[in-house]
């Protein structure tokens, strides 16, 4: 890999042994994937920030950064909201660990919005390097965005967020963001319960294409659509790119063509498969976290209702700070809008043994983040059950 002097110098640790450390990181995953060089990035984001996923050793390797990040960085949803936790049955040590972990990303000059959609919170532009992490916010920048990152690991995303670069591979390269599959779905448009459907398909449609870039045809989601969808193929697969024809940036400048790719077909029956009937002790909205408009529609479904089994509805607190009368509305009809945290990495969803959720990446995550069994509805359906 070339580097450029300044590059060389913190690799010989004129910088410091931190970032020598963090340099050699990336170096090592530049040579690993063929990259000819490093590339600036506008922003960094950082999974891997709950106690409940990195445990002690994570911790103390954080804590032991003595290094601040040189590019916006965003911190991804922590274990418990910041605020109150003890309201929400977080044990004091957990909370007192997860606090240190934050403690140490805000020394690192890190912004701790702690929210997996950072593109509610920041504008992201066409064509811009990024170094993300969290698997859902990858592919939404990459697709609906049609900004350029890898599906960075978390200490490769702090290594760049610390650095200012990453190693210039993979998505961050125009050839390599060309289709590899068509997709030819159901016609979900009209369908009942359209918006819903995008969170399901994305599900089966990521246990077929696996690390392949799918080529959607013959639909129009919108963009929480688009969010739900991605989300959930980056979790039953991993996919980090996948292009509607007509709808996502580079689809609509590039106007890909279906012929040579593979084809995927769903049928409807498996997405309705999905949608199965069982007990379920609480539900859960919010993965990923609600945008403003996701916000409203609950509102709008719990007008005039009382929720009679736990609701819990994960965003992050600017959009909760934006949103404040619609947030005091569904509090007050007994949901529970929290910030900071999500019902997969924090442990407080744990004490149930079924959950409902309206997510495909939720569906995938819950059986083993949180020991309970998933069932899948759509918003009208997670509403109707928490409130019936
Ligand atoms: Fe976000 Fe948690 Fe889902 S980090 S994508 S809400 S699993």
């Amino acid at each position: 890999m070339k580097l450029e002097p300044a590059e060389e110098a913190i690799l010989r640790g004129e910088q410091g042994e931190t970032r020598r450390k963090m340099m050699e990181i990336l170096v090592a995953l530049g040579k690993v994937f063929g990259a000819e060089r490093l590339i600036p990035i506008a922003s960094a984001q950082v999974s891997g920030v709950s106690y409940k996923t990195i445990g002690e050793w994570g911790l103390r390797w954080l804590a032991s950064i003595d290094a601040r990040v040189v590019v916006p960085t965003v911190v991804n949803p922590i274990g418990m909201p910041r605020d109150g936790w003890s309201e929400y049955g977080i044990p004091r040590d957990f909370a007192e660990k997860q606090l240190e972990i934050l403690e140490a990303f805000r020394k690192m000059g890190a912004k701790l919005e702690c929210t997996c959609t950072p593109y509610y919170i920041y504008l992201i532009n066409y064509g811009e390097h990024l170094a993300w992490a969290e698997s859902s916010a990858v592919v939404y920048a990459n697709s609906v965005i049609g900004a350029r990152t890898n599906r960075e690991g978390g200490p490769a995303a702090l290594a760049a967020a610390i650095i200012g670069r990453t190693p210039m591979y993979g998505l961050h390269l125009l050839e390599k963001r060309r289709p590899e599959v068509w997709v030819k779905s159901p016609p979900l448009k009209g369908m009942d319960a359209e918006g819903d459907l995008y969170g399901a398909l994305g599900y089966l449609v990521g246990k077929e294409v696996g690390t392949r870039i799918p080529l959607f045809t013959g639909m129009k989601p919108k963009r929480d659509q688009l969010k739900a969808m991605g989300a959930a193929m980056a979790a039953t697969g991993a996919v980090s790119l996948f292009h509607v024809d007509g709808i996502t940036p580079e689809a609509r400048i590039f106007r890909f063509g279906t012929e040579g790719l593979e084809e995927v077909s769903i049928g409807e029956g498996a997405l309705w498969e999905l949608f199965r009937s069982m007990e379920v002790e609480a539900v859960a909205i919010g993965c990923p976290h609600c945008s403003e408009e996701e916000l409203l529609e609950i509102e709008r479904l719990l007008d005039g209702k009382r929720v009679k089994k736990p609701l819990y509805i994960f965003t992050s607190r600017q959009v909760i700070a934006r949103m404040g009368k619609a947030v005091e509305r569904i509090r007050k009809a007994g949901g529970m809008v929290i910030p900071d945290t999500c019902m997969v990495v924090s442990p407080m969803m744990e004490r149930f043994k079924a959950i409902m959720v309206n997510s495909g990446k939720a569906l995938a995550y819950v059986p083993d983040m949180c020991g309970a069994v998933a069932r899948f509805g759509t918003l009208v359906e997670c509403i109707r059950e928490a409130t019936s």
